[in-house]
């Protein structure tokens, strides 16, 4: 067994202080129970915990580590910068380059502005969606998740269309008033909702490929047909990259699907590890920004000169392609390695580009109303075994897996081998 006794004395004194002792609450690992592991350190593929234990991470940090932990160019820059100071409230010209590669990679960016995570940028995205159209209503999808700004807290009802359940408490039924929750993969709710509100939309946003709520990859046709509806009646579509965005590739799902968002909600990746977000799109829609336009939005730290290398030297490793290659093709194979071991379970593995996601459920799902919450239990049950056996795996069965350029082949042999055998002693008890 593992020995805990440093996370678990760590968790008690963080209790004190800190609610339920973590800063984002998935940490506290209360769908798969145990002890939530605090962690010491991060080197390439692995975490090390503070009782010393080594862990093959699948988490990578929720997305951003695409190169893994504490690459060396990426360290080396952040050092570099770190001696010239680490912010200065002023402009710098590191902004203007990693806003000039960015645009430069995705035909859809053609301004942009960085904020410090992803939550602020979807929740300035959506002013800016709003100063634009000088419309209120807003559309998201059932099973995405777009940050915790207020008015995109908000859970589907019984009904096709619902309007304004915050999901969280302290959120006004007043604010989520204006948000309007459809399920995903269902063209006909879309039309009927377009055809009914289409012409009072500010704008309708969804994840690249929703991979929140399990991994739910679209259809090029549907996403095609949401491009459409939202043109048609003056809404702005804005496909919220926040995951997707450079680790799909480096033109992120609106390359994926062959569609042209208005704007582009990014975090994560582009920040190399460090807290970075962006919004861009149409220059006509960005330019309404303050100063030039009047839709506020600022930030102290907001293109922080640190976070702004730290992304600036992610992206140029990925510039060519190669390393988005690579990741794919090894998380193809690693993922039909599993799949291999489990023909014949109740047991499914979603996989794309360099994201997987375990399922106990024979059939993909595409929508979050056909996940099955038996299945997420399953996967939640089998974690802490997992967990034991040196893999770092994200404490929900809700959420996705990661793969880094860090993460070699034999690693993951040894960890299909392992996973596959976990996932078939549950699946078994699962009938
Ligand atoms: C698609 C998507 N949008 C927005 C966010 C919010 O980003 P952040 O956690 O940086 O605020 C996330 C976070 O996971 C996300 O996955």
């Amino acid at each position: 067994m593992h020995k805990t006794e440093k996370s678990q004395q760590l968790l008690a004194l963080a209790n004190r202080v800190i609610p339920g002792g973590v800063n984002s609450p998935v940490r506290a690992f209360k769908s798969v129970g145990g002890v939530p592991r605090f962690i010491d350190r991060g080197e390439g593929s692995h975490l090390y915990d503070a009782d010393g234990n080594k862990y093959l991470d699948f988490c990578c940090s929720w997305g951003p580590l695409i190169l893994g932990h504490a690459d060396p160019d990426v360290v080396a820059a952040v050092k570099a910068q770190v001696e010239r100071g680490m912010t200065y409230g002023a402009t710098t010209e590191l902004e203007f380059q990693l806003a000039e590669f960015i645009a430069g990679q995705v035909d859809a960016v053609e301004k942009i502005r960085f904020v410090s995570s992803g939550t602020e940028a979807v929740m300035s995205a959506i002013r800016l969606a709003r100063g634009f159209t000088k419309r209120d209503l807003i559309l998201k999808f059932e099973g995405c998740y777009h940050g915790h700004s207020d008015y995109l807290l908000v859970k589907a009802g019984s009904g096709l269309v619902t309007f304004g359940n915050p999901s969280s408490a302290g959120v006004p039924d007043a604010i989520t008033a204006q948000t309007a929750v459809l399920p995903l993969d269902d063209e006909d709710a879309l039309e009927k909702f377009f055809a009914h509100y289409g012409d009072k939309l500010a704008a309708v946003i969804i994840e690249g490929i929703p991979a929140n709520n399990g991994l739910l990859i679209q259809r090029h046709d549907y996403m095609r047909l949401l491009r459409a509806l939202a043109e048609k009646h003056g809404a702005l579509l804005i496909l919220d990259e926040v995951i997707t965005g450079f680790r799909l590739g480096m033109g992120g799902a609106a390359t994926y699907y062959g569609i042209r968002p208005d704007l582009v909600t990014y975090g994560k990746i582009i920040g190399g590890g460090m807290p970075v977000g962006a919004f861009g799109g149409r220059a006509d829609v960005m330019d309404m920004l303050s100063p030039v336009g009047p839709v506020y939005q600022a930030g102290t730290l907001s293109g922080n000169p640190v976070a702004m290398v730290a992304g600036l030297t992610t992206l140029r490793k990925l510039a060519d392609g190669r390393i988005h290659s690579q990741l794919e093709e090894r998380n193809r194979r690693f993922v039909s390695s599993m799949m291999s071991h489990l023909s014949g379970s109740a047991v499914n593995i979603a996989g794309v580009a360099s994201i997987y996601w375990i399922v106990f459920q024979r059939d993909l799902p595409r929508a979050a109303q056909t996940i099955l919450a038996d299945g997420i239990a399953h996967y939640n049950r089998m974690h802490a075994g997992i967990l034991e056996a040196g893999l770092y795996l994200p404490p929900s069965g809700y959420e996705v897996c990661f793969l880094s350029a860090a993460h070699t082949d034999d690693q993951l042999a040894e960890a299909a081998t392992i996973l596959a055998k976990a996932i078939k002693k549950e699946a078994h008890a699962w009938g």
